[in-house]
């Protein structure tokens, strides 16, 4: 299914259609790679699979050419309240509009859903992210502390749509 196509400028200056579809199993394994580049993280295949399966359109990517260059992961807590797991775009593709094309698929989503409310976890160092969240109307809520395995804390985040 695809969700929309959008025109995003290359530094080049030449024009790409960006594609955002669902996200299909045999995505996986770029997935894997661009959560590895962008946020240093590893999941086994299962949690993507298990979440994909919960909710198939909490699960975006975006794609250049047929090639993906970023994706957007989320799940629905309850019938009102949906929550940003993950959103990764690969370095050379950032800051083109990508993120947020994704983000207003995702919002599309949760719409259709009845949700009222995204919420989200980001790192309190992860500066390029809140920024981007911020420029997309999310507030801080208030800080989680210890909130990552490795200690870090968090900032939650949400947005009422
Ligand atoms: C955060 C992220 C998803 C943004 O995606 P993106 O496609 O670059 O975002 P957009 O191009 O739509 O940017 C929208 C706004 O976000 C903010 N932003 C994006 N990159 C930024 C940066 N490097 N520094 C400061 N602000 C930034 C800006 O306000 C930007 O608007 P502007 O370019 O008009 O100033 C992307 O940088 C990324 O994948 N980061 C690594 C993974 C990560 O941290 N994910 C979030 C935690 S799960």
């Amino acid at each position: 299914m695809r969700l929309s196509t959008i025109f995003i400028s290359d530094f080049s200056l030449l024009s790409f259609m960006l594609y955002l579809r669902r996200f299909r199993p045999k995505d996986l394994e770029t997935i894997l790679r661009i959560v590895e580049i962008t946020l240093g993280e590893n999941y086994n295949a299962s949690f993507y699979m298990n979440l994909h399966n919960f909710w198939p359109e909490g699960f975006i990517v975006a794609t250049i050419k047929e090639q993906i260059t970023g994706f957007v992961l989320g799940t629905i807590s309850d019938t009102r309240t949906a929550r940003i797991l993950m959103i990764g775009i690969y370095p050379y593709y950032e800051r083109r509009g990508i993120g947020s094309n994704l983000m207003d698929a995702f919002i599309k989503q949760s719409l259709r859903k009845n949700v009222k409310l995204i919420q989200l976890e980001v790192r309190t160092h992860n500066q390029k992210a809140i920024q981007f969240y911020i420029r997309r109307k999310f507030i801080i809520n208030k800080t989680l502390y210890n909130y990552y395995k490795n200690g870090d804390n968090a900032y939650l985040m949400y947005k009422f749509i």
